[in-house]
């Protein structure tokens, strides 16, 4: 198979799994097993694959094809301008969490050197972001200690100044913070067997909390005496549950006009 009929081939399989994006994912695919660029791709059509080279890409295509993320494939994703290395570790961050960064940003610039904490940093999409633009240290906290493997990967690839703490919450916390973050698990584990495939690829402790809202709650309440504001990221579904505590200070809807972020003031 030569490198124009393996891209069909790939193309073919991928739209017959009913994958939306086969065109992308197909070069992707192609890219890795070989390990060439798409410009290489494009102007030497006639490459004949080498035997390794199509056992990597029937097994990259047996993968994608049961909605394995791209992310995950490639190992790499972009957040907030930052390429980030993922794998089934962490969640694999959202463009929408990026509201969390442009939050957090906009009430860093009521402190002076602000002390920044990120709950549940996973990759450390996050944390980074903050560290690498407000020039600063940031904490970051994640129950899992693989999450925080990764997120250490990404600071340093990233030349970031993040702290990392292996912890539950805000357990660890002995000292006051201006600003806690945190994209936390707030999906109901009812609804667990409703996300699209692909999401049940991720590790099911960064999506899932009791009722959806149990570690909303936790943060909630243990975050009172520790910062001065915390913001969260919401489901869709929980406006009036966030509107609900005495301390909700703000809320900020996405680019699909849904409820994304929510502020608390202490
Ligand atoms: C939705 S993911 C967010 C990951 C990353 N911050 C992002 O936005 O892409 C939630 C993260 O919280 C972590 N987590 C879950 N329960 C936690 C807890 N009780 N305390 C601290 N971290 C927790 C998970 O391991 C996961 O990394």
């Amino acid at each position: 198979m030569n490198i124009k009929e393996s891209l069909s081939y790939l193309m073919k399989k991928l739209k017959e799994a009913n994958i939306a994006t086969y065109g992308i994912d197909a070069m992707i695919i192609l890219k890795l097993s070989i390990n060439k660029d798409e410009l290489f791709c494009l102007t030497n059509p006639e490459y004949r694959l080498n035997e390794k080279e199509i056992e990597t890409l029937k097994e990259l295509l047996a993968k994608r094809k049961k909605k394995y993320p791209m992310a995950y494939i490639q190992h790499i994703k972009e957040f907030y301008g930052f390429e980030l290395y993922v794998d089934e570790n962490v969640l694999i961050p959202r463009p929408e969490t990026e509201l969390l960064v442009d939050t957090t940003l906009e009430l860093a610039k009521r402190f002076i050197n602000p002390k920044i904490l990120d709950v549940g940093t996973g990759s450390g999409a996050i944390a980074i972001s903050l560290s690498k633009i407000l020039n600063t240290t940031v904490f970051a906290s994640d129950i899992s200690f693989n999450a925080l493997l990764i997120a250490k990967k990404n600071a340093r690839k990233l030349n970031a100044d993040i702290q990392l703490i292996n912890a539950d919450t805000l357990s660890f916390l002995n000292t006051k913070i201006d600003i806690i973050v945190s994209n936390p698990p707030y999906i109901d584990e009812k609804e667990y067997n409703n996300l699209q495939d692909d999401v049940k690829f991720e590790p099911k402790k960064a999506l899932i909390t009791k009722n959806g809202t149990e570690i909303i709650e936790k943060l909630i309440k243990e975050a009172k005496h520790l910062c001065k504001y915390l913001i969260l990221e919401i489901g869709y579904n929980q406006e009036d549950f966030v509107k609900s505590f005495d301390c909700f200070y703000d809320l900020k809807k996405d680019f699909s006009n849904l409820p994304r972020v929510a502020v608390f003031k202490f």
